[in-house]
């Protein structure tokens, strides 16, 4: 029978990925991340710790606990240091090639048989990633969303040649270890909640690109309307505009349906690297 999973990697501290090295760490987890350089893994660092410190001054963790899940986080720039890892996640930038480079060192890399890789792509089907590595049945999508030590949903996605498991094993840890709700989806671009979050915002998008009301008003609509916590232009902008492009195109690619193409007003945002908080400005504008 195989180990229970008690060392994890995490390749890229951005957003998603310092937010899943952070909730695994504060699970008891002993978590690797790889980054590109120093200067990348520092910035991964100060986010992780200042997540922390947010949930320390929020009441929902004690200072030691915060040092000690610290104290399990270290960081490596070279992909073939997680070697010894039961699980790695894979969080880059929603570019497939990148993934499937990734995807193809850490599974040569492996010393244990039975170590599992997975993506948290939003987007990009598992299977494409795969068949880049030396063991397809070991590899599975786990979606966590942002902010990952807030949002309790994880989509969990076999492809059709996943070892049933490898499924249970990712289940029982991202499920009991993490504290997550798992749901499971087929291996299609979006997958659950995707398939249905792109083609709202495309819309928002869209009626402020004609005109329709202003950012303002879309998103009291829906704050104020129907009791979401933001409203999809502001969430647009935390999740960053390049990232909802580069899922809608996943999706176009995949369906050719007109609700996943990208509107011309947040092709053209993207270009102007106005990507929302992370650039100080998308549809608002933000102090950093
Ligand atoms: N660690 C632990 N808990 C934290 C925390 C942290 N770093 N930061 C905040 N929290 C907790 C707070 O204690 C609070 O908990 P409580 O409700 O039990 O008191 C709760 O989180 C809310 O925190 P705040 O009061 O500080 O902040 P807000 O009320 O302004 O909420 C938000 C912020 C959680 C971001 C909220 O606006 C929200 O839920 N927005 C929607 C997020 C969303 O839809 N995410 C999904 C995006 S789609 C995606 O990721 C998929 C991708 O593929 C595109």
């Amino acid at each position: 029978m195989s180990e229970a999973i008690e060392r994890v990697g995490v390749v890229g501290a951005g957003l998603m990925g310092a937010g899943i090295a952070e909730v695994a760490a504060k699970a008891g987890s002993s978590v690797i991340v790889c980054e590109m350089n120093a200067a990348a893994a520092a910035a991964g660092r100060d986010r992780i710790e200042s997540s922390l410190n947010r949930a320390v001054d929020r009441g929902k963790l004690d200072p030691g606990e915060r040092d000690a899940a610290l104290a399990r986080v270290s960081f490596v720039t070279d992909l073939h240091d997680l070697a010894d890892r039961q699980l790695v996640i894979e969080a880059v930038r929603e570019i497939e090639e990148e993934k499937v480079e990734i995807f193809s060192t850490v599974s040569k890399a492996f010393i244990d048989d039975e170590a599992i890789i997975a993506s948290n792509t939003s987007s990009i089907p598992i299977m494409k990633l795969a068949m880049a590595t030396t063991r397809p049945d070991h590899v599975l999508g786990l979606h966590f969303f942002n902010p990952v030590p807030v949002m309790r949903l994880v989509e969990l996605i076999p492809s059709i040649v996943t070892d049933v498991d490898v499924v249970n094993r990712a289940e029982d840890y991202v499920s009991g270890v993490l504290g997550k709700h798992v749901v499971r989806s087929q291996d299609r671009a979006g997958f659950i909640v995707n398939a249905l979050f792109v083609p709202y915002v495309i819309s928002a998008i869209r009626m402020l690109e004609s005109g329709f009301a202003s950012a303002e008003d879309i998103d009291a609509g829906m704050v104020e309307g129907c009791s979401h916590p933001m409203g999809p232009l502001a969430l647009a902008d935390m999740i960053g505009l390049d990232t909802i492009k580069h899922v809608a195109d996943s999706m176009y690619d995949e369906f050719k349906e007109p609700l996943y193409s990208s509107p011309p007003l947040l092709s053209r945002m993207v270009e102007a690297n106005l990507l929302g908080r992370k650039t100080g400005r998308g549809f608002f504008s933000y102090t950093r």
